[in-house]
């Protein structure tokens, strides 16, 4: 292996770059372990390919939420408070939603609010649910916790709200930053307002490997595309070829990790950030931990959180759970 400088370059101005480009700056000058943050695998692309991930049959998440919610939407309703408004964090397919809102609409109308960064994730999301009746949409092109507090704003008096967060997504955050955004979002919350929250849980680790590294290569393509899109946005000259998707379990911190290997000693130009860097051979950039929960520790990180848990529905196929809390 060739020894050469980690870092080779002066960092230019961060101030002057675009997030983006500056967080893709940082990323790939740690000292350690290079990483890019898990929020840039989803451009259109990158969206595109986590839709296929989901039906793939060694993916077993999405379809586990989804038959959650079809077969207890009406038990998680039962138990939510209401009059109640709707708020999504990530809109989702909006496929599992349609359970809930169907059996809330039940009762009452129904104001719903999905809210994502992505325009295009929402007009699918308004596309799936906008004519389900009984139901009004009104979609916030926000950031998660910025959405929440314009949601909370428009709520009457004596509405409820019922927060989903369906996408198993809190597994993406470290441990400590999933318990920090629960709070944040209970700041938001008043006592009797819900969080549905889903998470994937602990499973053997062949079966977990397999998912995140499926046979056609497409969670491969879905992790490299974050390459490409450096290239596309950032001028980057990323040899995809040079680089292979692995994934990684860690035991200790019951974590999937997603890294992309250089195969060879390269050096890598950012052209619009003034960056370069060098990659040894075998060296890896992270891009993605994926925290799976026993069903116990679920309900405690809501408990020191601010919540108290009102239900919890466990998929037999595919473990995975959805919580039900109540902001006490
Ligand atoms: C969005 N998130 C819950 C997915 C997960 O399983 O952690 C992202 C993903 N990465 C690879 N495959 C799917």
């Amino acid at each position: 292996m060739a020894s050469v400088p980690r870092i080779a370059t002066a960092t230019p101005a961060i101030e002057a770059l675009s997030e983006f480009s500056s967080d893709v700056v940082i990323g790939l000058s740690h000292p350690g372990q290079k990483e890019l943050p898990s929020k840039y695998l989803y451009d259109q692309v990158g969206s595109a390919l986590f839709d296929v991930i989901c039906l793939l049959p060694e993916y077993g998440l999405s379809r586990a939420g989804m038959r959650l919610l079809e077969r207890h939407a009406v038990d998680v309703i039962d138990r939510v408070p209401g009059p109640a408004v709707v708020a999504e964090l990530g809109s989702g397919s909006g496929q599992k939603t349609r359970w809930l809102l169907e059996a809330l609409a039940r009762r009452q109308r129904v104001n719903y609010y999905p809210i994502d960064i992505s325009s295009s994730a929402l007009f699918r999301c308004q596309l799936e649910l906008a004519q389900l009746e009984m139901v009004s949409l009104v979609g916030f092109e926000r950031a998660y916790l910025d959405g929440l507090h314009e949601v909370a704003l428009r709520r009457r008096d004596g509405e409820h709200l019922l927060v989903l967060f369906l996408g198993s997504t809190i597994g993406n955050f470290d441990r400590a930053a999933g318990d920090q955004f629960l709070r944040e979002v209970r700041a938001i919350l008043q006592e009797g307002d819900t969080l549905l929250l889903a998470t994937d849980l602990e499973k053997p680790e062949p079966m977990l490997k397999v998912a995140y590294d499926d046979p056609p290569g497409v969670t491969a393509a879905f992790n490299k595309n974050i390459l490409a899109r450096i290239n596309r946005e950032l001028g980057g000259d990323f040899d995809l070829e040079k680089f292979e998707h692995i994934v990684r379990y860690d035991q200790a911190e019951r974590r999937i990790e997603m890294h992309l290997r250089s195969k060879v000693w390269q050096r890598v130009t950012i052209r619009k950030a003034g960056f370069r860097c060098y990659l040894r051979e075998g060296e890896t950039i992270w891009t993605e931990s994926s925290h799976k929960y026993n069903p116990e520790e679920v309900v405690q990180m809501g408990e020191r959180c601010g919540y108290r848990c009102a239900g919890q529905w466990i998929d037999a196929e595919w473990p995975f759970a959805q919580s039900l809390f109540l902001a006490a």
